[in-house]
């Protein structure tokens, strides 16, 4: 905890949740089991960031892919997310966290999308940080729609082709307003992305470790933070730029 800087934390942290399955595995148990014990993750984890001061936490909890999972398997997963939300809505209202939710909502089942929609209002006024709920989220979705959006602006004369930057084009997916994450983490050893912010993490700092998400402790995540911080994102400049760039600022 002494090595972690206070003054150099991520402002917005994205976490690809993996291994529920394998931790419950390991231990002969159904893999519904491991989801389970990964939702004590996510509380520990949310309060974590909130005392640490963490500007926006974006958790992917299900993946559009993860429809094609044994129904069984996704139902339980559902009734465990609706679980969730109305076992913390209290404790997220209570520390100002504001609840936010980005990926196919609509796709939910009803009783998911009614509480989560419930929580998001609930919480609409809350300052002190924003848990972003990745649900039935696909990042090429994400672009997709952006795209049909930015067409339908322009369709309506609300948008000229030269006007589309990539600030304007930010705007358009459903993480607008909500800074790029600067470190990504996924657990359970997997490299890869899964479909999650393709185009938000053009620079974020991934974070790759071998534990299990039910396994993902408070002070897991203070480690990847403290690498975090020994980092040097250049953004493609050169080491010299950017030290001097932070001699000028200091
Ligand atoms: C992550 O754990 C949770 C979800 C994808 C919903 P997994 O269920 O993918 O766990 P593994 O990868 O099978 O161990
Ligand atoms: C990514 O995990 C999705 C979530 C954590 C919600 P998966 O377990 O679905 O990813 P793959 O299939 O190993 O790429
Ligand atoms: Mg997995």
């Amino acid at each position: 905890m002494d090595r972690l800087d206070k003054n150099k934390l991520p402002r917005h942290i994205a976490i690809i949740m993996d291994g529920n399955g394998r931790w419950a595995e390991k231990r002969l148990l159904n893999r519904i089991r491991g989801h389970q014990e990964g939702a004590n993750t996510v509380r520990e984890i949310v309060k974590t960031c909130r005392e640490l001061g963490i500007e926006v936490l974006t958790l992917y909890a299900f993946s559009v892919e993860n429809w094609d999972r044994p129904p069984i398997e996704v139902n339980a997963l559902m009734s465990l997310l609706r679980r969730y939300l109305l076992r913390e809505l209290d404790e997220m209202f209570d520390n100002d966290i504001r609840l936010t939710a980005i990926g196919d909502i609509e796709n939910l089942p009803k009783g998911v999308s009614t509480v989560l929609i419930d929580a998001m209002k609930k919480t609409k006024t809350c300052k002190g940080m924003i848990l972003n709920l990745a649900l039935s989220y696909g990042g090429r979705n994400d672009i997709l729609r952006a795209v049909r959006r930015i067409i339908n602006d322009y369709e309506l004369k609300k948008i000229k082709s030269e006007d589309i930057t990539t600030d304007v084009f930010s705007n358009y997916l459903s993480t607008a307003g909500i800074p790029d994450p600067d470190l990504l983490i996924r657990t359970s050893g997997e490299y890869r992305v899964s479909n999650f912010l393709l185009w938000q993490i053009a620079y974020t700092e991934i974070y790759i470790t071998e534990t299990l998400w039910p396994d993902f402790k408070k002070r897991d995540l203070i480690e990847a933070i403290i690498e975090f911080q020994t980092r040097e994102r250049r953004f493609g400049l050169t080491g010299e730029q950017i030290g001097d760039r932070d001699k000028n600022r200091a």
